[in-house]
């Protein structure tokens, strides 16, 4: 008999509150635990290999040369120097369904599975905590400024109620809430749209702050509409932080086409989520609303859409 030695991470949404968090607002965050990135470990008996072959890395992945600018790698050294053990001998070979540079955080996702899996390798002991710690890191290296809300749903696997360095909150809903993930098919890196919205903070902040404050109390509004069940009020809210957005310059035509598209097919709302300018835009449904979104969506270009229900 043969089993795969697996370890894995989930890829995450943002609810409300995207690149207002980087600068201290709170964000609302779930995972989405149907799409994963994985990493399988391989005993070998032979020098340590890492390969990431479905990604977009050449393999194996060089992990002792410093100079080697690559998540993967610096992950994995990060992983052993926190362990303070020598790599193993054993292959690990990283995947992932989560779509790249969409917004649903595959890079975190990845680094967390990859971390995992060399704590698992080396019968070391990697608190939740501690792989936080060192994927934010890995995030910081390779994406300029997080604020920490991607690595911590993604290694906590829980919804949370996230505000840069403070103790994490989690939240949980009165009524189930659907939501369609729809992705434009136009891929964009989160660093390019938080640099862009960091220049912008810099250079007017009389502009930005006042939106950056509005988005922060459209997350708060919405935590209480979601833990009250309101899903005509969140949806309202979900509108009101797309244009918010909007306005931080982090939108795009096929964002908004897509929110329009799901409101006028029934949605309650909709908004971008993530670093967006791409990506993915989120819709606000319920049983009966989902179908016919869904189909207005495909129908106004969507590539591809995941169906996801936060259960109370
Ligand atoms: C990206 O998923 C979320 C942003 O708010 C960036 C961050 O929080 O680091 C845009």
């Amino acid at each position: 008999m043969s089993f795969k030695l697996l370890t894995s991470a989930p890829a995450k949404i943002i609810l409300f509150g995207e690149h207002a968090v980087v600068y201290g607002q709170p964000a609302l965050a779930v995972p989405v635990s149907q799409l994963r990135a994985q990493a399988e470990i391989i005993p070998t008996g032979q020098p340590f290999r890492l390969v990431a072959s479905d990604i977009d890395e050449t393999l194996p992945i060089n992990i002792d040369d410093e100079l080697v600018d690559n998540a993967l790698a610096h992950m994995a050294r990060l992983t052993l120097q926190t362990l303070k053990v020598a790599p193993p001998n054993v292959s690990i070979v990283v995947s992932s369904q989560i779509p790249l540079a969409s917004g649903l955080g595959s890079g975190a996702a990845v680094s967390a599975a990859l971390g995992r899996a060399i704590a698992f390798a080396t019968n070391g002991t990697l608190s939740n905590e501690q792989l936080n710690r060192l994927v934010y890191e890995v995030e910081g290296l390779h994406h300029g400024t997080p604020s920490g809300v991607d690595n911590t749903v993604i290694v906590y696997e829980r919804p949370v109620y996230f505000i840069r360095e403070q103790t994490l909150e989690t939240f949980s809903v009165a009524e189930p809430v659907h939501l369609l993930i729809a992705d434009t098919g136009k891929a964009a890196l989160t660093k390019v749209s938080v640099g862009d919205v960091r220049r912008l903070h810099e250079t007017d902040p009389a502009f930005t702050q006042p939106l950056l404050d509005a988005i922060g109390r459209v997350v708060q509004q919405a935590r209480t509409a979601l833990e009250s069940g309101d899903l005509p009020r969140l949806g309202a809210l979900a509108l009101e932080n797309h244009h918010l957005l909007g306005q931080l310059t982090v939108s795009s035509p096929e964002l908004d086409t897509f929110v329009q598209t799901a409101i006028n097919a029934g949605a309650y709302g909709a908004k971008l989520s993530g670093g967006g300018r791409g990506g993915n835009m989120i819709a606000f449904v319920n049983e009966q609303t989902a179908p016919q979104v869904e189909s207005a969506l495909y129908a106004a270009g969507a590539t591809r859409i995941i169906p996801i229900t936060i259960e109370p």
